[in-house]
């Protein structure tokens, strides 16, 4: 299972980048707006600390401008995957990113119908939206489970990126599904390292040692 962190601060993705366990970026406009950054500044950035992909999402919803726009943040680095919205304009973008050999993310994928039609597409990744679908009384994890079935029946080669992750449960139902990517914000990725019987744990034979007044160096 890969992890990408869905952030677009620099500081948080450098922290997280020092764990040596991050394999890739998602951004998109709102996380760009919170970072307060500028979207291709940003994205090098990025892109110079981290080694796999970097999704940096199109803004424009007609097929010229996003090709346009595909291209100009292609441009900023080998490692930027163009993320693209599930329309016919983002779908169309797609296949014609991909059969230029550029990487593309297509983003807000809510059916399995549009998973079928990003892979078709030569989609680098599928970013199914879990925690949007959850919000609303559906089954999020259904549609990651629907999609790993369709995909293996046809031998498709677009991964599935599990994507608006909120919680734990959510990364790990993921894993147990066999998702290739998981993205997740910061706080999910930092809980993961914690129990609390760890950290009594540890407490206690740092206790134990400090009496035997030992040292190993
Ligand atoms: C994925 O690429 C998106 O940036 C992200 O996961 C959206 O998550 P949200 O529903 O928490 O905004």
């Amino acid at each position: 299972m890969k992890f990408f962190i869905d952030t677009a601060d620099i500081e948080e993705i450098r922290k997280l980048a020092e764990t040596g366990l991050v394999d890739g970026v998602t951004t998109n406009p709102s996380l760009i707006l919170k970072s307060g950054g500028d979207i291709i500044e940003t994205t090098r950035e990025i892109c110079s600390i981290i080694d796999g992909p970097v999704s940096a999402e199109v803004t424009a919803t007609e097929y010229d401008e996003m090709v346009k726009e595909g291209h100009k943040l292609a441009e900023i680095a080998d490692n930027v995957a163009i993320k693209v919205p599930l329309t016919i304009d983002g779908i169309r973008a797609c296949k014609t990113f991909s059969d230029e050999g550029l990487m593309v993310n297509v983003t807000l994928c809510f059916s399995p119908a549009q998973a079928i039609l990003a892979a078709k597409a030569g989609a680098a990744f599928i970013s199914p939206f879990v925690g949007r679908l959850d919000d609303i009384g559906h089954d999020g994890m259904g549609l990651i489970e629907d999609i790993g079935d369709i995909y293996t029946n046809y031998d498709f080669d677009t991964e599935i990126l599990v994507a608006s992750v909120r919680h734990i449960p959510h990364l790990l139902d993921a894993a147990r599904l066999g998702a290739d990517v998981v993205t997740a914000p910061p706080n999910v990725f930092w809980q993961m390292f914690k129990h609390p019987l760890t950290d009594k744990g540890l407490d206690a034979f740092l206790a134990d040692w400090a009496k035997t007044g030992q040292s190993i160096i």
